[in-house]
């Protein structure tokens, strides 16, 4: 679990553990890893581990201490991610940059090296955690290209990858929630009441339902779901 610290992946690492799992929770401020790990009930287990998604021997690090606690690794959420907002005729490089290498990019490795555990081992199932923003809408009234731009990509990454691991026993599906109740959110808290006012069901999802929307694609019921891009939105993208 990637992004373990806040928001989605947090209530992810709740989930998945109250369901029995093994988790590692892994996130580039390992003391937000600590208190998710140390916020679980049930019966699983959560291990904090310090892990930036877009470095690619942190992730190496992250991944083979989780193989080393966890003696393997069936399923993995790729959550991790950041957003800003900013005019595009005033986004400087290095801006455009961090936003692919963390979204983008740090999916990319995250998939790739976890792919290369599950493929060695003929299974595993993986969900990338996108985005409506990716291909369903523009986020009004901010402007954020860079944002959309990595979570389109992101889904095209996903399907790609489905298609090209699926004989081998991998799964891989993205889900694409609208405005979630997290701190991702928290700078635009001005935007808070237009966005709802323009949502059919006239709120955020809690973080805990895409927690159990990531849950259902991880599990066997599952199955068919190959390259499935699920969106959760509250009926946004109906409007
Ligand atoms: P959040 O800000 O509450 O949590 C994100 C977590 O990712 C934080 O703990 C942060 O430390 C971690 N993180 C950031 N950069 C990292 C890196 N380089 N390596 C490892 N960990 C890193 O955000 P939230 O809302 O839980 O978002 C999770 C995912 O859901 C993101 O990919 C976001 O784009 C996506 N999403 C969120 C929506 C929302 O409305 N909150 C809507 C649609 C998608």
């Amino acid at each position: 679990m990637t992004g373990a610290g806040s928001g989605i992946g947090r209530a992810t690492v709740a989930r998945l553990a109250a369901e029995g799992a093994a988790v590692a929770a892994v996130d580039v401020r390992p003391e937000a890893a600590e208190e998710a790990a140390a916020a679980i009930g049930g019966e699983g287990t959560a291990t904090a581990l310090a892990g930036d998604v877009g470095d690619e021997a942190s992730m190496a690090g992250a991944v083979a201490a989780a193989v080393s606690a966890m003696g393997g690794l069936d399923t993995v959420v790729a959550c991790a991610g950041i957003t800003f907002a900013a005019a595009t005729d005033r986004l400087d490089l290095d801006a455009w940059e961090t936003m692919l290498r963390v979204n983008l990019t740090g999916v990319f490795l995250t998939c790739q090296q976890v792919g290369r555990v599950m493929l060695a081992q003929g299974s595993g199932r993986i969900v990338t955690i996108a985005s409506m923003s990716g291909a369903h809408i523009v986020n009004v009234p901010q402007q954020q290209v860079a944002y959309n731009a990595s979570k389109g990509g992101l889904v095209a990454m996903t399907k790609s990858l489905a298609y090209e691991w699926a004989s081998r026993g991998v799964r891989v599906n993205a889900l694409s929630p609208g405005y979630v109740d997290t701190p991702l959110l928290g700078s635009k808290h001005d935007l808070h009441e237009q966005w709802k006012s323009v949502t059919p069901l006239r709120r955020f999802a809690e973080p805990a339902e895409v927690a159990a929307a990531a849950a259902w694609l991880l599990s066997d019921e599952a199955a068919f779901c190959c390259g499935t891009e699920m969106l959760m939105d509250g009926g946004y993208t109906l409007a």
